[in-house]
């Protein structure tokens, strides 16, 4: 659990540096003071009066800090939280109130426009009624700081969300403003003449932030006459038609964000790449350079590699093309993290002259993931500081051999999956932690790790050809979190001491050739285990499922399908808190499932496959009852996907992807749309066993299910019209039972319904008409004699019978809810876990590395189903 709870604590980290970051800066600034009445009575009345009409917005993350609380007339207003003062007269001069989820009223009349000496105001990530921000800007003369990025606009009444709007005809007058950050409004347009008004006043600028801002109508030679001052200047996502080269020249620029324009490359006259190569006397300070996701084509301008104040640099998913060799990186001597991924006809190449120098000397992370790399760029053994090195999804083909890595001594977290590696010596490596070799041609047996490597956290090498058995050495590797041995040869037992690595959180030896027991292991003394997911699939396991299991408390999916085991039915798994997926397909199972279990069991539980085994008697009526998880299910909008093929996949190829819930949401500005929160993928799969018996009107309880298959059973008499409350289910298959009767009309209310097999049954009579039921082919229905009306060509000679109790319980079955949900930027919605695992793939502001890191070993163990 530990690192776990590592990984949501850096979320947190994040949340709350970005929400508390207020009082780490302010009252120092103001507790330098003495004087216990510094603070103007008049600016300390019109922060009470602000104070007065905000109060904290809907949609926070976590409890925010009430920071107006500590806004108290029994203290001085230059200790309140936020506030800073001028040391020598007493006057606010600064105003932090960022991230603090408030919800202001800021009018014409708003009393913080009485504050006139401000200098620095800062109001980002709050809520603002519309049109109501506004007017009044100019009358802060002073103003040389100002943050007004992530804005949420709602309506007069607090109740809806709007399109942002910002006096830029008074903050483009602000003319000592040093520091604007306007980005992350949603929906803000910035035409050709407000952006000539900004260039022309705005001339002291240091730091000029506008991303997300819709800036289509500018004159791209408009920018030519941004002021020399800028040494930060970022327009990601401003839909920006072109950029004139040089920008790259504005002699104080260190940091320059153009990413994500997708149009600046497009453009015949202003193609980034092919101008720019003709700048004359590069900048030599610029230090960061963002132009990722621009549709940029052609080579990376040489003048590139000459910029050798370079640290930063991130040109991913471009179309950029060429070759880059080890000689064009020898100047770079200051860079630290290089991102070229995602340009598919980019390569790297070792060419060049013999390295006898420190080669990148300051290189910490190089992503080259999905280019066009042929070979391991094994002129990299030198770079002693590189940390992380991601060169997933190349060409690298053949062995790489030890003293090609063995510099790399730094290095901590290496990727090379999805490549065509048929060996690698990780000897050659010091303290890695994460090592990615999925999806290569790897072959013998599994990589020996030294037993030094206290530090590897993560394994993954499914996906190959490895032979033999797990080597016993890996139980030693004692931070072990993940262990990704699936879809290989291995064979052999399953060591038993894997039990014994109680940081595990990831085990999958899926698709393998393991025999024997499952270990039974799992019992620590002093610990409780860790493990989240156990995934032992498509082996040929025997025996029974080890009862220690029941140690592992956080369980939350057990898949041992496809193998043969022979045991009863785990209703002792029925205690684990957790667990949501439990997967016993394909086995040896036997016996009833008993059907008097406690009602807190299997509290969370929303895949249950017993398919393939040998179960008998009843279905378990209450034990429907009891699955909480698939009742009632908050809605969801994080992802949480599993590999678990099959189970996500409905029949018709249409393939699912499994969703966790969520807690609360928080918005940070950027883009919001009305969107369908998804849904968690629930399925019951009972199909060919021996059950018999009717099937329990209960099941129409679990009002969440998507999938219910119990086909290929003995089950007998009259389909429970019950089933129509399933509001959500997709697929529908009770073929081949003994069912009779005839198909309820109620069935028609199951407007997601995409598969029915009804198929050899007893069933008699109409079938039901309309809606779904018009899409339904004769297989779904083929083998039952009694069967008439559309689509059969059978007619029915009978009147069809009226439908009689059909709009009963119509509202108090719905569950799932459209709402409002901001599909931001990833980092513009703000989620909080209950888990702490998160799976955003995009990053935008600098927090959101953080959350990279969480979710890669999450998204990677799971592969997409979808
Ligand atoms: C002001 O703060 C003090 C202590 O911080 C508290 O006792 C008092 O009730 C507060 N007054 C108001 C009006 O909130
Ligand atoms: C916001 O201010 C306007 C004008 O002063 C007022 O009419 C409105 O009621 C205020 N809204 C809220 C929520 O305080
Ligand atoms: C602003 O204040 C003036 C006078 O103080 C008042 O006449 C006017 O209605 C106020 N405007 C708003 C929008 O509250
Ligand atoms: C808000 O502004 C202050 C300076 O006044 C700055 O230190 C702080 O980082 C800013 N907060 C955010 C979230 O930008
Ligand atoms: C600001 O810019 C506008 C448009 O470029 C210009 O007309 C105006 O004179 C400028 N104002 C000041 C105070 O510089
Ligand atoms: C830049 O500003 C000058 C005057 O300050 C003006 O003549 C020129 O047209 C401007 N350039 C662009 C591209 O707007
Ligand atoms: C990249 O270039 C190829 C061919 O040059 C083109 O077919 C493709 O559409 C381009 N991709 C993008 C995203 O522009
Ligand atoms: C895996 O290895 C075996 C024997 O080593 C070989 O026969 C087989 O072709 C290999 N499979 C692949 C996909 O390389
Ligand atoms: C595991 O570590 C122990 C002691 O740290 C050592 O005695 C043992 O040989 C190691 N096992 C393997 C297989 O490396
Ligand atoms: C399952 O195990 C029992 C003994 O526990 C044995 O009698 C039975 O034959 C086994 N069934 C199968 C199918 O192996
Ligand atoms: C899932 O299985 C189907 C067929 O069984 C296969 O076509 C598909 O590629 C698989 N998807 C994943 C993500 O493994």
């Amino acid at each position: 659990m530990g690192s776990l709870m590592w990984f949501s604590q850096i979320l947190c980290l994040s949340f709350m540096l970005l929400q508390f970051r207020v009082q780490s800066s302010s009252p120092s600034q103001s507790s330098l003071n003495s004087s216990p009445h510094l603070c103007r009575p008049e600016e300390r009345s019109a922060l009470l009066d602000f104070k007065s009409t905000t109060k904290l917005g809907e949609y926070c993350f976590d409890t925010p800090r009430p920071i107006l609380q500590t806004w108290n007339e029994s203290k001085d207003c230059c200790l309140w939280e936020g506030i800073a003062c001028d040391k020598r007269n007493g006057h606010v001069i600064g105003l932090d109130l960022s991230g603090n989820c408030l919800e202001a009223n800021l009018t014409t009349n708003s009393s913080l426009f009485r504050l006139e000496k401000l200098q620095s105001l800062n109001l980002s990530d709050n809520y603002f009624h519309y049109p109501n921000i506004s007017f009044g800007f100019n009358r802060w003369k002073s103003l040389t700081y100002l943050n007004l990025s992530g804005l949420t606009y709602l309506n007069l009444s607090g109740s809806e969300y709007m399109y942002g709007s910002l006096p830029f005809d008074e903050i483009f007058l602000l003319s000592k403003l040093v520091s604007l950050d306007l980005s992350d409004n949603y929906g803000l347009l910035l035409d050709n003449i407000k952006f000539q008004m900004l260039v022309h006043n705005l001339t002291e600028l240091r730091f000029l932030i506008l991303d997300f801002m819709d800036m289509s109508l500018v004159v791209p030679s408009s920018l030519l006459n941004l002021t020399s001052s800028l040494e930060h200047l970022s327009f990601s996502d401003c839909n920006l038609q072109g950029i004139p080269n040089r920008v790259f020249q504005l002699p104080s620029l260190q940091v320059l964000d153009l990413s994500s324009n997708p149009y600046l490359g497009d453009l015949q006259n202003n193609r980034l790449t092919e101008p720019i190569d003709h700048v004359e006397m590069p900048n030599l300070i610029l230090q960061e350079v963002y132009l990722s996701n621009n549709d940029m084509s052609g080579s990376i301008p040489s003048f590139f590699f000459d910029l050798v104040r370079l640290a930063s640099v991130d040109l991913s998913s471009n179309n950029l093309t060429g070759t880059i060799t080890r000689d064009m990186l020898s100047k770079l001597v200051n860079l630290e993290d290089l991102d070229l991924s995602n340009n598919s006809l980019l390569s790297l190449s070792n060419n060049g002259s013999v390295v006898n120098y420190s080669f990148l000397p300051s290189l910490q992370s190089l992503t080259f993931s999905s280019c066009n790399i042929h070979k391991f760029p094994g002129f990299l053994r030198k770079a002693e500081k590189l940390r992380e090195l991601d060169i997933s999804n190349n060409k690298i083909s053949g062995q790489i051999h030890k003293w090609e890595i063995e510099g790399m001594s730094s290095l901590h977290y290496l990727n090379l999956s999805y490549n065509f590696l048929t060996g690698i010596d990780l000897f050659g490596f010091g303290n890695l932690s994460t090592v990615d070799l999925r999806s290569n041609l790897l072959q013998g047996s599994p990589p020996i790790l030294s037993t030094t490597w206290y530090s590897m956290q993560q394994l993954f090498i499914s996906g190959n050809n490895l032979t033999g058995e797990i080597p016993s050495s890996y139980c030693n590797l004692t931070s072990l979190e993940v262990l990704d041995l699936a879809n290989n040869s291995l064979g052999g037992k399953i060591p038993e001491c894997l039990g014994n690595l109680s940081n595990l959180l990831f085990l999958d030896l899926r698709m393998n050739k393991f025999h024997g027991r499952i270990p039974n292991s799992f019992v620590i003394p002093n610990y409780i285990s860790s493990l989240l997911t156990l995934s032992l699939n498509g082996n040929q396991l025997e025996g029974i499922l080890p009862r220690s299991l029941v140690n592992c408390r956080y369980l939350e999916l057990l898949d041992v399908g496809n193998n043969n085991l022979n045991d009863t039915f785990p209703h002792w798994l029925g205690v684990l808190p957790s667990l949501q997926v439990l997967i016993l397909r394909s086995n040896r199972f036997h016996g009833a499932i008993n059907d008097s279990m406690p009602a807190s069991h299997f509290p969370q539980l929303r895949i249950v496959d017993v398919a393939q085994n040998n179960f008998m008697g009843l279905l378990p009526s209450n034990y429907f009852k009891i699955l909480k998880g698939m009742r009632d299910v908050a809605p969801v909008d994080v992802e949480w996907e599993y590999s678990d093929n099959y189970t996500a996949c409905l029949r018709d190829g249409h393939c699912h992807k499994i969703y966790k819930e969520s807690v609360k949401v928080v918005m940070k500005g950027s883009e919001r749309e009305l969107v369908r929160i998804l849904r968690t993928f629930t399925t019951i799969d009972f199909s060919s066993n021996q059950f018999h018996g009717p099937i329990p009107d209960k099941l129409g309880e679990l009002n969440a299910l998507l999938l219910l298959n119990l086909s290929h059973n003995s089950l007998n008499g009259q389909i429970p019209s019950s089933l129509g409350k399933l509001a959500e289910l997709e697929s529908l298959d009770l073929s081949s039972n003994k069912l009779e009767g005839r198909i309820p009309e109620q069935l028609t209310k199951l407007t997601f319904l995409s598969v029915l097999n009804l198929s050899h049954n007893e069933l008699v009579g109409h079938i039901p008409e309309g809606k779904q039921f018009s899409t339904f082919s004769n297989d779904s229905y083929i083998g039952n004699s009694g069967l008439c009306g559309f689509p059969l060509t059978k007619k029915c000679g009978e009147p069809r019978p009226p439908s009689s109790q059909f709009d009963e319980e119509d509202d108090s079955t719905t569950v799932f809810e459209w709402k409002f949900a901001l599909a931001g930027y990833g980092c513009g919605l703000v989620l909080g876990l209950s888990l702490g695992y998160i799976a955003f793939t995009i990053g935008k502001p600098w927090w959101c590395n953080q959350v990279r890191l969480i979710s890669y070993f999450r998204a990677d163990l799971a592969t997409v189903a979808s």
